[in-house]
């Protein structure tokens, strides 16, 4: 569960968007399975199948832009303002 003031408002944007049609998060309504589960993303050393350092920066970075970093990959570019970037960021380091 965040706490952080931006991982919580992270956590509501996420669910908001597309993200959770596509990931689960255990014990939240996101439960897609088209894209890795991400209930523990915080923890895990990388993403994206071993290509980027688990950091704030490389969550933020593939999630603005996923095509760019691993062109082909099945994940689409989701809109989103530099806010809901930044807090959604934050709620996927949270979740440990
Ligand atoms: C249409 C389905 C889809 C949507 C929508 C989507 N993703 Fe993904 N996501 C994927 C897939 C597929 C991958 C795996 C890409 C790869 O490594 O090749 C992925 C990978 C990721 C990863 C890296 C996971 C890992 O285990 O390495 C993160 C973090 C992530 N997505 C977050 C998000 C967030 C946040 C959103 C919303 C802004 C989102 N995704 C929207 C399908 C989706």
């Amino acid at each position: 569960m965040p706490t952080d003031p931006d991982a919580v408002a992270g956590k509501v944007a996420f669910l908001s968007k597309p993200c959770a049609a596509c990931h689960t998060v255990r014990g939240t309504p996101a439960t897609g399975t088209t894209g890795p589960d991400l209930t523990h993303i915080g923890s895990r050393q990388t993403i994206a199948a071993g290509l980027f350092e688990t950091t704030h920066g490389s969550l933020a970075a593939w999630i603005a832009d996923p095509q760019t970093l691993k062109p082909g990959n099945n994940m689409p570019m989701v809109p989103l303002n530099s806010v809901e970037l930044r807090n959604i960021s934050a709620y996927m380091e949270s979740l440990k």
